[in-house]
């Protein structure tokens, strides 16, 4: 029976409630540092993909709770913000080709429609890189590497059978992860072990093959932060140029610290990688206000995964775990607003940013420690570092 006049709440709305506060919990970071934190998002008033510059994408890498959509209040979020998503981990090698004869597609496939449904641009992360690959990948039948035409047969398998499922609804591919040494140099992968120097030519050829229509991008980081790294990813374009493959654009991870790059570093960057005639991205941005963990401490809070070893981390090398103080907050608002300052002077040579994660809960910066790199916070709140990139892109307008 209902009062008159009292607001209809019928059952189904109930329902849907009470099933998003119990995917929220079910989801709350086990680390979070505030007891009763709910993820339910605020309602800004802007949206990043009003403001950013016509021709712009502007991304998030999303999780399996995000794509699959249990994660009610992310997804809300995501499809008010972005129009462009990246897989946080489900292409890359070991996700979707565990085992020589079989693919998985399944959570893949909700991915590409979780954006699709939307409008959204679809990326793919990534083809060939060193890690989260599975070890059959490069071994040779006598317990040693494959040899080349072993391995270039399954880098092939493996980029025909992904990129061509994708075909026309993957807008573009991150083809080789990561294959310089921050001096510049190749990187020892077992990838170039096995097939030398021209696997990087070949992955792009494989990607081309299976869609014509993709955008292929060689993806790094540190790019901005050494000059010698950066170096070595425009060797690489210019090679694939000068064997006449395709590539659109180099990303620049953007997995920064507060102040470093420097603006100007930043702005050198995307100048030196503009001349080779390719486009610029900023594919995995977050800003790490974390220090640096001492030489030795790194394993040991990588693999925390129960709260006892998590008491491990020294509180000096996890300062933030009761909230961000306001100065650290307002510095990382500067910061992000510096950061898009200097990306909307570029915006001719830029043709997608993307933050590698939605919230700070999200972030996998946290690692056993409490980090605080995003644009939300871990209740979906808006930081002042949402205001300021808004204010930043809307001052453009
Ligand atoms: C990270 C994911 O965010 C984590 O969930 C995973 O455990 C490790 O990989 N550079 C990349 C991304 O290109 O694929 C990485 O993503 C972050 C660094």
């Amino acid at each position: 029976m209902q009062h008159r006049g009292a607001r209809r709440i019928d059952r189904r709305t109930v329902t849907r409630a009470l099933t998003a506060a119990a995917g929220a919990l079910a989801l709350c970071d086990p680390w979070a540092p505030f007891p009763g934190a709910t993820t339910v998002a605020a309602q800004e008033t802007r949206a990043l993909k009003d403001l950013v510059p016509r021709g712009w994408l502007i991304g998030v890498a999303i999780n399996q709770n995000q794509s699959d959509e249990r994660d009610t209040a992310a997804v809300d979020l995501i499809a008010r913000q972005f129009n462009a998503i990246s897989p946080e981990n489900l292409l890359k090698f070991e996700s979707v080709h565990r085992q020589p004869d079989g693919f998985t597609f399944e959570a893949q496939d909700r991915y590409v429609a979780f954006g699709q449904q939307r409008g959204m641009a679809v990326i793919g992360h990534t083809l060939v890189w060193h890690s989260q690959t599975p070890a059959w990948v490069w071994a040779g039948s006598d317990g040693g590497l494959a040899d080349r035409a072993t391995m270039l047969e399954r880098m092939r398998v493996h980029i025909a059978t992904v990129v061509g499922r994708y075909k026309g609804r993957i807008r573009g591919w991150d083809v080789v992860n990561e294959a310089l040494n921050d001096d510049g140099t190749l990187r020892d992968s077992p990838w170039r072990r096995g097939i030398g120097d021209d696997y990087i030519a070949k992955a792009f050829e494989f990607a081309r093959e299976a869609d014509p229509g993709a955008e292929l991008y060689y993806n790094e980081f540190n790019l901005a932060t050494r000059p010698a790294k950066r170096a070595g990813a425009i060797r690489i374009v210019k090679e694939l140029q000068q064997r006449g493959l395709r590539i659109d654009a180099v990303g620049e991870q953007g997995h920064w610290r507060l102040n470093t790059p420097t603006v100007a570093e930043i702005d050198q960057t995307i100048t030196e990688l503009r001349a080779t005639g390719v486009k610029v991205m900023i594919t995995e941005l977050d800003v790490n206000l974390l220090p640096p963990l001492p030489a030795g401490a790194r394993g040991q809070t990588l693999s925390a995964g129960t709260p006892e070893r998590r008491s491990f981390v020294p509180p000096e090398n996890n300062p933030y775990v009761n909230g961000l103080p306001d100065d650290v907050q307002q510095a990382l608002a500067r910061y992000y607003a510096d950061a898009f300052r200097v990306l909307l002077k570029h915006r001719d040579d830029i043709t997608r940013v993307t933050f590698w994660g939605l919230s700070d809960a999200d972030s996998w910066l946290n690692r056993g420690r409490v980090n605080h790199p995003l644009l939300w916070d871990r209740q979906r709140q808006p930081k002042p570092a949402f205001d300021e990139v808004v204010r930043v892109l809307a001052s453009t307008k």
